[in-house]
């Protein structure tokens, strides 16, 4: 697998590794598409909400640990606004572009993030949990990327459907028959949604 040197270099050497003792808020994130897990600890200035140090722990592979360490660099002194504007596709071209079959490390590394800022936010009163919709169900499809092209089926409009009555999330997708991906795809999907408690069955047409 072609890696930039960029990659290699963060992967060699990741910045800000390891547990942040009294963090304010951990989280930890599971990746559907190849089980791997990362850990982001931050510390976070209650009056600025400024991300005041940032550490993260990765059990993913090398583009995974490369991104962990590219986001917790960019992350560090921003705000929770800022960062949480940072993009998988940010983080990936930071690192110079990762092969598209590791595009969902990056998803994995930045989705820790993501949940951090959020955990933190309702800890502190500053948010609420989301309540579920067909819309928490298209965030996730969001995350999902066909491994051809290294990007997210809803982008590629792939999804052509999605529909969630009585616990029963309906997604068609539209990929070709003879396409290698297919069955990779719709396991991925299903990971992605089964973890919500409120649905009770996925159900793919393709
Ligand atoms: Fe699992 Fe990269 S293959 S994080």
């Amino acid at each position: 697998m072609q890696y930039s040197q960029k990659v290699l270099d963060h992967f060699m050497k990741p910045h800000n590794v390891g547990k942040l003792e009294n963090a304010d808020i951990e989280a930890t994130e599971g990746s559907p598409a190849c089980g791997d897990q990362v850990t982001i600890y931050m510390k976070v200035d209650e009056k600025t909400h400024k991300i005041d140090d940032i550490k993260f722990q990765s059990y993913g592979c090398a583009s995974n640990i490369a991104t962990g360490s590219i986001i917790t660099d960019l992350a560090m002194g921003k705000t929770l606004e800022e960062a949480e504007n940072i993009t998988w596709k940010e983080a990936a071209e930071a690192l110079d572009g990762l092969p598209p079959v590791k595009m969902h490390c990056s998803v994995l590394a930045v989705d820790t993030l993501q949940k951090a800022i959020k955990e933190y936010r309702i800890k502190h009163g500053l948010a609420e949990e989301d309540n579920f919709s067909k819309e928490t169900i298209v965030e996730e499809l969001k995350k999902v990327l066909y491994p051809k092209v290294g990007e997210s089926i809803v982008t590629l409009k792939m999804v052509k459907y999605v529909g969630f009555e009585d616990g029963v999330a309906t997604i068609d997708i539209e990929i070709p028959k003879f396409d290698e991906h297919r069955e990779n795809v719709a396991e991925e999907v299903r990971e992605h949604l089964e973890k919500y408690p409120e649905i009770k069955e996925v159900k793919i047409t393709m």
